[in-house]
C-alpha cells in the first residue's frame, strides 16, 4: 500500500496504507475499543466504505474522470486504489487467496506514478471500479470470518485484526484525500453537511494560553492495537515547561498579521519561507479572497464571508511560521504538541486522546466530515486536554515545528514505504486531525507529514513560547494574536 499522503508529487492527505501495531502509551490503561477486534474492523471498514461512497456518488463521471488539480488524482484513480490496496492487504496477504486483478498493482501503485500522470493511466471506470471494489469487500469479509484476530495470534498483521484497521485508516486517509479535491474542484457545490455548534458561552473568558509543566511525558504508544508504525515505540521525552495558545489561530487573528504587512516583511519569514512567498505570489490563505476591506473564501464550491472566530485554515508551514514569529511566538515541536494533549499531570500517564481513552465522540471533537468547516475557536469543552487547551484533536491539522523523523526503537511495518522513506528534514510534522479526519485515525499519536508548502491539505496551527519568553498575560483567547 502506498501512503496516500505522501507518495507521488503531494503528500496530502494520509491515505495510505500503513503499517504498524502497537499500542499507545507505555501507562496501564487498556487501549482500544471494547469491541472485539472482528467487529471492530467490520465496523471501521463500513464506515469507510459509507464515506468513499458518498464523496464519489456526489459527484457525476465527468467530475470523478477529471483531474480538479495536478496535485491531486482523479477521484477513480483513489476510488480503484482502495480496492487494490484492499485485495492486495486482506485478501491476498492475510486471506492468502489468489486475488481477483492483480493485473491492476501497477495501475495502481501510488509509488509507480505521480498523481499529475495519474490520468494518463489505463484506469478502471467508475462503474468498473465501484463494480471492484464490491467484489474485493466481499472477499474481505469472508477472510475476516476466517482468520484469528485475536490478540495472542502470533502473525502481527493479524493479531487485534491490526491489518483491517490499517486498510479502514488506509480508506478514510484516501477519503480525507478525495475531500480536499473536492475542495479544489470548480462548481456548483455538491456536499452538504450541518454546521459545527456555536461557540460555547465560556469561550470570552478562556485564557489565551495554557501552562504545560517541564518534565518527561511517554511519547508514541506500544499498546495501541491499530497504530502505525512511526508512532511506535512508546518513549519518554523530557519537555521543558512552556505555554501553549488555547485554541488555535484564527481567521481574525490571522486577517491582522496579513493587515499589518505580514506578507511583506522578510524578518517574519524563514529563509526558504520568504523566497516561496515571493516566487508564489502568496498574500493570504488558500482559497481566500479580498472582498473590499475584507475577505470571502470559497468552501466546497460555495463563497461566503472568511468567519473571524474559525480556526485558519489551509496555511501552508512557512505561513504559520511567519505568523508565529510576527506574534513574537513560535510553532510548538511535536513532542510539546503530544504532551499537551496526552500527558494528564494528576496521573504522570499520557492518554489515548486529550479528554482521555475514550473514543472520539461528536461532544469531544470536529471529526468524520460531520462537517464540512472547523468550529469555532474554543469549541468542544468536553474535549479539552487536561492543561485546558480545546481542539487539539479535529477541526484543523496543526503544524508543528519539527521534522518527520523516526522514534528511539523505530522498525518499519509491514514495509518500508509507509513511513520509512519519508523521514528526513523535507517533511514536516502536523499533528491533532481536521475536521476530515476519521475517528480511527485521530488518536492523539497519529502523525501526518508534508512538505512546508503545501495548502490545499486541511491545516492551520497554533503558536507556543517558552516559559522565559515573555507574553501572554490573561487576555481572551483569540487564537495567538499578538500579546
Ligand atoms: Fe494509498
Amino acid at each position: 500500500m502506498t501512503n496516500p499522503r505522501t507518495t507521488s508529487t503531494s503528500r496530502t492527505a494520509q491515505a495510505a496504507a500503513t503499517s504498524a501495531a502497537g499500542a499507545t502509551s507505555a501507562a496501564p490503561a487498556p487501549q482500544g475499543s471494547a469491541q472485539a477486534p472482528p467487529v471492530r474492523a467490520l465496523a471501521a471498514l463500513e464506515a469507510a466504505r459509507r464515506r468513499t461512497e458518498l464523496l464519489t456518488d456526489s459527484v457525476d463521471e465527468h467530475d470523478l474522470t477529471a483531474q480538479h488539480s495536478p496535485l491531486m488524482s482523479p477521484l477513480v484513480w483513489d476510488l480503484a486504489h482502495i480496492g487494490n490496496q484492499e485485495e492486495l492487504w486482506l485478501v491476498r496477504e492475510a486471506g492468502g487467496r489468489p486475488g481477483l486483478r492483480p493485473d491492476l498493482d501497477h495501475v495502481y501503485d501510488a509509488f509507480r506514478t505521480p498523481r499529475a500522470d495519474r490520468p494518463a493511466l489505463p484506469l478502471l471506470g467508475p462503474a468498473e471500479a465501484r463494480a471492484y471494489l464490491a467484489a474485493v469487500r466481499e472477499q474481505t469479509a469472508e477472510v475476516l470470518e476466517s482468520v484469528d484476530t485475536g490478540p495472542d495470534q502470533p502473525e502481527r498483521l493479524l493479531a487485534d485484526a491490526f491489518v483491517f484497521g490499517m486498510l479502514a485508516q488506509h480508506e478514510q486517509q484516501h477519503d480525507e484525500t478525495m475531500l480536499a479535491t473536492h475542495q479544489l474542484r470548480v462548481g456548483p457545490p455538491v456536499l452538504d453537511a450541518p454546521e459545527p455548534p456555536p461557540a460555547p458561552a465560556d469561550v470570552a473568558l478562556l485564557p489565551r494560553e495554557v501552562h504545560i509543566p517541564g518534565g518527561a511525558f511517554t511519547m508514541g504508544t506500544s499498546t495501541e492495537p491499530w497504530a502505525l508504525d512511526n508512532e511506535l515505540p512508546a518513549h519518554s521525552v523530557e519537555v521543558p515547561g512552556f505555554w501553549l495558545d488555547t485554541v488555535p489561530v484564527t481567521n481574525g487573528a490571522y486577517a491582522e498579521f496579513i493587515a499589518a504587512g505580514g506578507y511583506d516583511e522578510p524578518a517574519w519569514w524563514a529563509p526558504e519561507g520568504w523566497r516561496h512567498v515571493r516566487e508564489a505570489g502568496l498574500v493570504a490563505p488558500l482559497f481566500w479572497d479580498r472582498d473590499g476591506e475584507g475577505w470571502t473564501r470559497r468552501r466546497f464550491g460555495r463563497t461566503e464571508p472568511v468567519p473571524a472566530d474559525e480556526p485558519v485554515l489551509h496555511v501552508c508551514w512557512y505561513e504559520a511560521d511567519a505568523y508565529a514569529r510576527w506574534a513574537g511566538r513560535r510553532l510548538p515541536t511535536e513532542a510539546e504538541w503530544e504532551k499537551a494533549a496526552r500527558h494528564d499531570p494528576a496521573t504522570g500517564r499520557s492518554r489515548r486522546y486529550p479528554w482521555g481513552d475514550a473514543d472520539p465522540g461528536p461532544e469531544h471533537a470536529n471529526l468524520g466530515q460531520r462537517h464540512l468547516r472547523p468550529a469555532p475557536a474554543g469549541s468542544y469543552p468536553a474535549g479539552a486536554a487536561p492543561s485546558g487547551a480545546r481542539q487539539l484533536v479535529g477541526d484543523v491539522w496543526e503544524w508543528t515545528a519539527s521534522d518527520f523523523a523516526p522514534y528511539p526503537g523505530f522498525a518499519a511495518f509491514p514495509y518500508k514505504e509507509y513511513s520509512d522513506v519519508f523521514f528526513g528534514p523535507d517533511y514536516k510534522v502536523l499533528r491533532g486531525g481536521a475536521f476530515g479526519v476519521a475517528p480511527v485515525a485521530a488518536r492523539s499519536t497519529f502523525r501526518n507529514w508534508d512538505y512546508p508548502i503545501r495548502r490545499q491539505i486541511f491545516a492551520g496551527f497554533r503558536t507556543a513560547r517558552d516559559e522565559e519568553t515573555p507574553g501572554g498575560g490573561p487576555g481572551p483567547a483569540r487564537g495567538g494574536g499578538r500579546g
